[in-house]
């Protein structure tokens, strides 16, 4: 069963719950955005289900730090390096986006680097952040020293689900939003599979001899590894894998956060995240004019089925987002709870 709750009241309330725990106002605001970003465009694997299982064990532990301000380091004008010093992800992704844009209305790309950073939530949340100011914004992020997938052919695990956005402004549709991780699914689907007790599909778990695994609980038994995206070598899991290495050396290899296969912890601490703007109205006119033309072509190819018009990524949840927005956003009654008690907790 669901409770629906209006939008603004649910950014407030998760708002509240991380100002509570020292997030200063106007990021707690941010932060709320990004979290409930997935419930509001049906991301849950994203959604406030992380708020107790991540952001609030992160803030209590002391692994993120409300307070923190991030520190610029090297500032060459259109490409900035920062150190993100722990502050929550959830804002700061969003921060170093905003700042790429900035940088790049003046100089047509910028690209901002930081490492120390902590969990980002939604990739596409930050990346969407560009195509609202008329610019193509790219997020990456690896999970710092966490290691959850192994490479092809290999026994070891080396990098995270290190997930990457592109969002396109798409004229007067929703913009394109490539929001994904690069392994196969996040570890967040298949634990709600397991929470669901449903079995998952073949191609996201192997066992250790490649036999498909289709019960999700056998991940955090250690008897199901996640694969990339593509599977398997025949139906192209080296290029899921070269993927998820394109995430790590744009997002830790440059910023010289933690790197997945050669750091001594294995958590998600030292997080690297790349955002990178490019606006292309600054090189040429026409631009606005031509993404709408290319999106809108899209819409119109004939499918295969008329009961369900062809659609590029990033039009689901604008559509969802829209309605939900002005409807309420679903979330099942003991997500409800959860989040009724963090607060609770924070104010008793
Ligand atoms: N912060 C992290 O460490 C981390 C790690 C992994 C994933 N994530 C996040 O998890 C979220 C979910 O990732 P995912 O890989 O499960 O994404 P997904 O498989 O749900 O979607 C991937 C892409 O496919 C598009 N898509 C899906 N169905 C479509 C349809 N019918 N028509 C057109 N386009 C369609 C979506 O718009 C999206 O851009 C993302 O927000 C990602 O950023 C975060």
């Amino acid at each position: 069963m669901n409770v629906v709750v209006p939008y603004p009241e649910l950014v407030s309330t998760v708002a509240g719950v991380f100002a509570d725990r020292g997030v200063p106002r106007d990021r707690a605001d941010t932060a709320a955005r990004a979290l409930v970003h997935g419930d509001l465009t049906g991301v849950t694997s994203h959604g406030l289900v992380n708020l107790t299982r991540l952001y609030l064990p992160l803030l209590e532990s002391g692994r993120a730090d409300p307070a923190a301000d991030m520190e610029v380091l090297t500032d060459l004008g259109a490409c900035v390096l920062a150190d993100a010093h722990r502050t929550l992800g959830l804002w700061s992704a969003s921060q170093a986006m905003d700042l790429a844009v900035s940088r790049a209305e003046r100089y047509g790309v910028g690209v901002v680097s930081l490492r120390g950073a902590t969990h980002i939530g939604c990739a596409g949340f930050h990346a969407a952040r560009a195509a609202d100011r008329g610019v193509i914004g790219l997020v990456t992020s690896n999970c710092g020293g966490q290691t959850i997938a192994r490479p092809p052919g290999g026994l070891a695990k080396v990098l995270g689900t290190n997930p990457l956005a592109l969002a396109c402004p798409a004229g007067d549709r929703h913009p394109f939003v490539l929001d994904m991780s690069t392994t196969v699914v996040p570890t967040g689907r298949i634990r709600a599979a397991a929470r669901a007790d449903e079995p998952i599909p073949v191609g996201w778990l192997a066992a250790a001899d490649g036999t498909p695994v289709t019960d999700p609980a056998d991940y955090d038994r250690g008897e199901g590894h996640l694969l990339w995206l593509g599977s398997t070598p025949e139906t192209g899991a080296y290029k899921g894998f070269g993927l998820g290495l394109l995430v790590e050396v744009l997002s830790a290899l440059v910023s010289g956060a933690a790197l997945g296969p050669v750091s001594a912890g294995d958590t998600d601490d030292d997080i690297g995240v790349m955002a990178l703007a490019v606006a292309p109205a600054r090189l040429r006119p026409g631009f606005a004019d031509d993404a709408g033309a290319l999106f809108s072509a899209l819409l119109g190819c004939p499918p295969a089925d008329p009961r369900r018009p062809v659609v590029y990524p990033g039009w689901p949840e604008g559509e969802r987002a829209a309605w939900r927005r002005a409807h309420g956003v679903p979330l099942p009654v003991d997500l409800y709870e959860e989040l009724r008690s963090s607060t609770l907790r924070a104010t008793g």
